[in-house]
Formats: structure tokens, C-alpha cells, sequence
């Protein structure tokens, strides 16, 4: 009888700027390290439901568009004492209604996966998150008559170009509004824009993404150059399996303390051979 009261007085509706303070303590409950400010963000991009009990959130879904083809979803949380009463599935239902038919992108905690399943979505990859405080970083250069250098004001539309290409989604108001908050190098080979690496305040510290490249040489050289910016300081990346990074960010200090597993409910985008994600902007976005 207690869950069926609970379930009648539980009501689902749209997120609104005012609801993200209950929202960040709605994830500081379950562990998660995002601050006010990084809720901000993902709102200012996209569109959220939560589930209300007695005027208190107990539970959010979030979404984004990525394109006319693709979405993602994120931000799944319903508060521990809550779970197991089909919220987490109601949360789910209504950000798949609002992406429609496109083709959906999520990364799926051990926790979520099982719902994730029974919704469509597939097992496509794993995403690794590694942190740390580094003191030494080791340096990797970039190769021979390429440099590092800030982002230009005229590189911006190649960046976009170079952020499509390495997801196969088009990723200009996310990039625009990121670059708002974040600090951009790329890498400049012979006045060619090949590949750029994002830095913002996220959580207890700083977290690099996007990294994008054409080979992981160049991505450790625009990693390796951000860790050393930032020596002294808590550095999240969260890497794409496939990318190999794993292995090198270990030996650098920045541990792999989570892996989570990349699913796709519909076909997953199309990336060309030339540019790769290495790390992801988030667990959100993608
Ligand atoms: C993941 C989470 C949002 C699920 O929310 P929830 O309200 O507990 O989920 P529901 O009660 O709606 O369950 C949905 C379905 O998944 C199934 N399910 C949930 N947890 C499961 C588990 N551990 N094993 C197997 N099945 C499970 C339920 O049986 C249910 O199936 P049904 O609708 O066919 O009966 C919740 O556990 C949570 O907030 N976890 C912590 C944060 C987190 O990891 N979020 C996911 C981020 S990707």
C-alpha cells in the first residue's frame, strides 16, 4: 500500500531554472561531483524533466538535441530511498518523447544499464574516467613543424567542422556555448587547424574535453599540455576505450577510477577515419 500511495502523489513535469539547486543536491546524494554552475550549463542546452513529491525533487532526466539526426540523454537520478518504484522509467519515457525519433546516445552507469536495456538502447563502447592531481606531467611534444597555440578567433568555424567529423553529429551550439566557459589549444600544422582540446571547471577541479585529433600522438600532446597547465590542480578526462589512452594516462597520474558503458538506442552516428573524439565533453553531452 506504501508504494502504491507514493506512486499517486508523485507528479512529472518540466525542469526550470529554479529546480537546479534541488537538482545538484539531488546528485550530491548519489556521489556525483557536479557543482550548480555545471547543471547550469547542460540546462542552458537542452531540456530536463523532474519527479516531485510533496514540492521536493526526487528524481531528473535530461536531454539534448544534436542535430536533426541525434540526441543524448543524461543526468538520470532518483534519490536513493526513492528507487525501484518505476520513476527512473517514467524520467526515461518523457526525455524520449521530447527527442522523438532521433537516434539516441547515452553512458550508462552499472546502475542505469538495466533500464537502459529494457528501453532499446545497446551496448556500443565504453568511455573510462580518469583524475588526479599530477605534479610532473610528462610533455609530448607535438610532431616536427606543428605547434600548440590558443584558439584564434578565426579558427572557430573549423573547430566546429573538426567536432562534427570526429562524432558524425553536428555539435555548433554545444561547441559555441562551451567555449563560453572553457579554454581552447589547438593544434596548428603549418597554419592548418588538425586538432583542439577544451579545459573548463568542472566538479572538485578542471575536466579536459573535448579532445579531438587525428591520432592519439597528437591528442597526449594536447592533453599532456593542459595537465601541465594545470599542475597542482584535481584534472578529470573521460576517454573513449577506443581512443587507447587509457593505459598512458595511468602512467601520468590521472587514474582510471570509472568506467561507463556508451549506448545507443537507433544507429549510432557515422564517423569518418580522419578525426577522432578522444575525450568527451562529458557524460552528457557525449
Ligand atoms: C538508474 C536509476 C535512475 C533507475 O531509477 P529507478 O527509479 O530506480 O528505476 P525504475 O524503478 O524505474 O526501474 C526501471 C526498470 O529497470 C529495472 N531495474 C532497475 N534497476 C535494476 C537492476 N539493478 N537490475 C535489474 N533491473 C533493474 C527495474 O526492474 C525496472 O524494470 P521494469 O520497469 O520492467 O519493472 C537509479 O537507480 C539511480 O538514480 N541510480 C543512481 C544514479 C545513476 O547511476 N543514474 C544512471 C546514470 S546513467
Amino acid at each position: 500500500m506504501t508504494t502504491l500511495n507514493l506512486a499517486a502523489e508523485i507528479t512529472y513535469r518540466r525542469m526550470t531554472d529554479s529546480d537546479l539547486p534541488a537538482a545538484h543536491r539531488l546528485s550530491q546524494a548519489v556521489r556525483w561531483p557536479h557543482r550548480l554552475e555545471d547543471w547550469q550549463l547542460v540546462h542552458r542546452l537542452g531540456s530536463g524533466f523532474v519527479a516531485e513529491r510533496d514540492g521536493e525533487i526526487i528524481g531528473t532526466a535530461m536531454c539534448w538535441s544534436q542535430g536533426s539526426y541525434y540526441a543524448s540523454l543524461g543526468l538520470i537520478i532518483v534519490s536513493p530511498e526513492a528507487q525501484g518504484k518505476g520513476i527512473g522509467r517514467t524520467l526515461m519515457q518523457q526525455a524520449l518523447d521530447e527527442i522523438g525519433d532521433r537516434n539516441c546516445l547515452l553512458y550508462a552507469t552499472p546502475a542505469g544499464q538495466p533500464l537502459y536495456e529494457k528501453l532499446g538502447f545497446k551496448a556500443v563502447g565504453e568511455v573510462h574516467q580518469h583524475q588526479g592531481t599530477v605534479v610532473q606531467p610528462e610533455v609530448v611534444a607535438p610532431p616536427t613543424g606543428e605547434r600548440i597555440r590558443p584558439l584564434g578567433n578565426n579558427d572557430r568555424a573549423r573547430l566546429i567542422e573538426l567536432a562534427a567529423e570526429s562524432t558524425g553529429m553536428s555539435r555548433a551550439t554545444i561547441m559555441n556555448e562551451l567555449l563560453q566557459v572553457a579554454e581552447c589549444v589547438v593544434i596548428d600544422s603549418y597554419g592548418e587547424l588538425v586538432g583542439f582540446a577544451l579545459i573548463r571547471r568542472f566538479g572538485h577541479g578542471y575536466t579536459i574535453g573535448p579532445v579531438v585529433a587525428p591520432d592519439p600522438e597528437r591528442a597526449k600532446a594536447m592533453i599532456s599540455y593542459w595537465v601541465g597547465a594545470r599542475v597542482d590542480s584535481f584534472v578529470r578526462i573521460d576517454v573513449q576505450d577506443s581512443g587507447g589512452l587509457s593505459p598512458w594516462l595511468n602512467e601520468l597520474g590521472l587514474v582510471k577510477v570509472d568506467t561507463v558503458v556508451a549506448m545507443v538506442r537507433g544507429e549510432p552516428a557515422h564517423v569518418g577515419p580522419g578525426m577522432k573524439q578522444f575525450a568527451i565533453i562529458n557524460q552528457a553531452l557525449g
